[in-house]
C-alpha cells in the first residue's frame, strides 16, 4: 500500500502502532515493523533509566533493520527533554510525541534528524501541531484508549474535519482494529490510521495472558473514561477496580485519591502479572472487535488484505455493479 505516510516514513502499510508504555518493548515494535507498518516503543517505563531505554532500542535494531518510532509523553518536563538527548545520542529518527504542543520541541527534534509525528484529540491541536513543524500528525477519536481528550468527538467525525483541514500527512487514530477500520480512514481522507488496542491484543505484546484473555472476553462497551474530573480523562477496561474509581470520581473524592485508585505506578504489574485489580489498563472501545491473538505480522497482513477487500466493495457500489 501506498499514502503520503508511507512516503515519508519508508514503510509499505499505513498503519502506526501507538506507543503502549510496558506493553510495546522492543519484541511488538520489532514484529510491527517488520511486517511492513511502524512499531512504536513505549519509552515513559524508561523515563531516567539511560541503559535501559538504550538496551530496548537495540534489541529493535537487533531484531529489524526497518524504521521504528519512540513515544515521548511530553508532558514528562524535564524527564521529555531528558528522552530526547538519549533517542538522539542513540540515532532513533522517528519520534510520537504526545500530550503537550509540539512546538517547544520540534526544533530539537529536528536538529537532531527526528521525523516528528504528533498524537492529539483536538483538531485544533493537530492544526497547531502542524503549524509548529510536525512532520505528520496522528488524531484520535474518542473511541481511544490511553488520552482520548475531554470533548471526545468520534473518530468518524473527527476524520471528516481534520481531512478538510490539513496539509500535512495525517493519521486517523481510535476505534480502529481491522482492515475495514483501515479503509475508513483512507475513505475519510487519512494517509492511514494508528492503532494501540488491537496490537496490545497481538503475541508478541508484553502482557499477561489473563490480560489477553479479558481483551478477547470484553465487549466494545467494557471500557470507561476515569479521571475526567481533575482533567485527565483516561478511556480504560472496565475492570471492577476502574468502576470503584469511577463511583469514587462521581462521589466528589480528591485528585489524591483518585490517582491511588488509578494506580499508574501499577501499570506494569496489571500488565505483566495480568492482575487486574492492582491498577486499570488502557483499552479503547475497539476491545470489542478483538477476537483472537494472532502475531503482529499476521494482524498487519489481515488488515492489508481487509482494506483491499474494503475498497472493492466500495469500489463496485461506486460503479453501481
Ligand atoms: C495498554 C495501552 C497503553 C498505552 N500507553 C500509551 C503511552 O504510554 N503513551 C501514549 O502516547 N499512548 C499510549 N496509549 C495509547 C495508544 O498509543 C493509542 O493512542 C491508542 O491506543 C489508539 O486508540 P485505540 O486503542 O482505539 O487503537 C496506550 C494504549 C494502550 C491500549
Amino acid at each position: 500500500m501506498r499514502t503520503r505516510f508511507t512516503d515519508l516514513l519508508g514503510i509499505s502499510v499505513p498503519v502506526m502502532q501507538g506507543g503502549m508504555s510496558s506493553v510495546a518493548r522492543a519484541p511488538l515494535v520489532a514484529a510491527v515493523s517488520e511486517a511492513g507498518a511502524l512499531g512504536t516503543l513505549g519509552a515513559a517505563v524508561f523515563a531516567g533509566d539511560e541503559a535501559g531505554l538504550r538496551a530496548e532500542i537495540d534489541a529493535v535494531r537487533a531484531a529489524t533493520a526497518r524504521p521504528f518510532a519512540v513515544n515521548v509523553p511530553l508532558f514528562l518536563g524535564d524527564l521529555a527533554w531528558w528522552l530526547i538527548e538519549q533517542l538522539a545520542a542513540a540515532g532513533v529518527t522517528v519520534v510520537e510525541t504526545a500530550g503537550r504542543s509540539p512546538a517547544p520541541f520540534v526544533g530539537a527534534l529536528h536538529d537532531a534528524g527526528m521525523l516528528v509525528v504528533h498524537k492529539a484529540t483536538r483538531v485544533r491541536d493537530v492544526l497547531s501541531a502542524q503549524r509548529a513543524g510536525a512532520d505528520a500528525v496522528c488524531l484520535l477519536g474518542g473511541e481511544a484508549a490511553g488520552h482520548p481528550g475531554p470533548e471526545q468527538v468520534s473518530s468518524l467525525v473527527s476524520g471528516r474535519l481534520a481531512a478538510d483541514a490539513l496539509d500535512v500527512p495525517w493519521l486517523l487514530g481510535g476505534g480502529i482494529a481491522d482492515g475495514a477500520g483501515l479503509a475508513a480512514a483512507l475513505a475519510l481522507g487519512a494517509d492511514g490510521v494508528l492503532v494501540g488496542t488491537r496490537f496490545a491484543a497481538t503475541r508478541e505484546a508484553s502482557v499477561h495472558p489473563a490480560v489477553h484473555d479479558r481483551l478477547i472476553a470484553a465487549s466494545a462497551a467494557d471500557t470507561v473514561v476515569v479521571l475526567g474530573s481533575v482533567g485527565d480523562h483516561a478511556r480504560v477496561l472496565a475492570t471492577d477496580r476502574a468502576r470503584e474509581l469511577a463511583a469514587a470520581e462521581a462521589a466528589g473524592a480528591a485528585a489524591a485519591e483518585l490517582h491511588e485508585r488509578y494506580g499508574d505506578h501499577l501499570f506494569r504489574t496489571v500488565v505483566t502479572e495480568g492482575d487486574l485489580g492492582a491498577g486499570v489498563l488502557a483499552c479503547g472501545q475497539s476491545v470489542g472487535l478483538v477476537g483472537d491473538v494472532p502475531t503482529a505480522a499476521e494482524l498487519v497482513g489481515r488488515m492489508v488484505a481487509d482494506a483491499r477487500a474494503a475498497a472493492t466493495r466500495l469500489a463496485a457500489a461506486a460503479a453501481g455493479a
